[in-house]
């Protein structure tokens, strides 16, 4: 695919954990609605490596954010987390992607659940209005295998604070204890109800929306126990309740 890259500076690099990482870049306008990802790119060994990020910042900021984990095996996470302030970075002028709410339905509640770097596009959406206007409650659901993995604590702060009990964050953690957080997956978390309970609101068709993004077979089970529940995805056509991003 031919594409006008457009060039960026890195400004920062957090490191969360050491596979973790936030990369703030400048010097690109980007017209895009929370939710959606963009391709970026390095050129390795003579080729431009690309790859969608989704952006962690609101459209109106800006600096560029990503979130991104290293996958050791992968040609560019290993890089990006390498960067430092100044280095350049490619970005495909396109930003693309369904997982907006300008594409979902009203509902009473907006579930939004992620594993992993699944969260990112999340964060942005809950850095804009929109959520707030079109929704009564906002669950935000984090499901990791580590709790330091538990990344963004600063913007949950920030809703806990200024939208009290309108926002409902229950993180999750698979393979240690995190008393703080439920154990375990996202889907048997549903079925046997500890995750409506550690929300203190039910997730059912009649009143929620649920997004869901990350790891592609967490999509697939956490869709299959919604559709027992009565919940099907959610089609322009066809609407429903369930719309999902894959990260692989
Ligand atoms: C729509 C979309 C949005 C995405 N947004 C993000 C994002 O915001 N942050 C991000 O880190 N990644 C995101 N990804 C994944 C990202 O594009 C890359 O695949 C990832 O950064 C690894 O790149 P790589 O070249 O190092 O390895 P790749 O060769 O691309 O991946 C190697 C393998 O790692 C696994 N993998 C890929 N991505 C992840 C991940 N995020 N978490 C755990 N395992 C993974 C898969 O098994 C994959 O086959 C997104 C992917 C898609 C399709
Ligand atoms: N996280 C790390 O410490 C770490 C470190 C270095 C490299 N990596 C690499 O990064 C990749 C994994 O990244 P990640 O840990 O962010 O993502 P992940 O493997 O998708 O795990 C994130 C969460 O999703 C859960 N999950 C997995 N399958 C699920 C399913 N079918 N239904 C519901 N939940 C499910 C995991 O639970 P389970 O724990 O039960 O699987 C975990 O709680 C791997 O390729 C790994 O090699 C990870």
């Amino acid at each position: 695919m031919t594409s006008k890259w457009l060039e960026a500076k890195v400004i920062e690099n957090r490191r969360w954990t050491e596979t973790l990482f936030s990369l703030r870049v400048e010097g690109v306008p980007l017209s895009f609605e929370a939710g959606q990802f963009v391709r970026i790119a390095l050129d390795i060994d003579g080729l431009r490596v690309a790859r969608p990020f989704s952006m962690v910042n609101a459209p109106e900021d800006p600096v560029l954010e990503f979130y991104g984990i290293v996958l050791p095996q992968g040609p560019l996470s290993p890089r990006l987390a390498r960067m430092s302030p100044g280095d350049a970075l490619y970005v495909a002028p396109n930003p693309a992607g369904f997982l907006v709410l300008s594409e979902l339905p009203d509902s009473e509640t907006l579930w939004l659940v992620s594993t992993g770097t699944g969260i990112a596009p999340f964060i942005s959406i809950l850095r804009t209005e929109t959520p707030w206007r079109r929704f009564r409650n906002v669950v935000l659901v984090h499901a990791v295998r580590h709790a330091r993995e538990l990344v963004y604590g600063e913007d949950i702060a920030v809703h806990r604070t200024n939208r009290g009990s309108r926002f409902r964050y229950v993180s999750m953690v698979s393979r240690e204890a995190a008393p703080a957080a439920l154990a375990g997956r996202i889907p048997a978390a549903v079925l046997d109800g500890r995750l409506e309970a550690a929300a203190g609101l039910k997730l059912a068709p009649d009143d929620a929306q649920v997004m869901l993004c990350g790891n592609p077979d967490m999509l697939k089970d956490t869709t299959a126990v919604l559709v027992e529940r009565g919940m099907r995805k959610h089609r322009r056509r066809a609407p429903g309740h369930i719309t999902v991003e894959s990260f692989w």
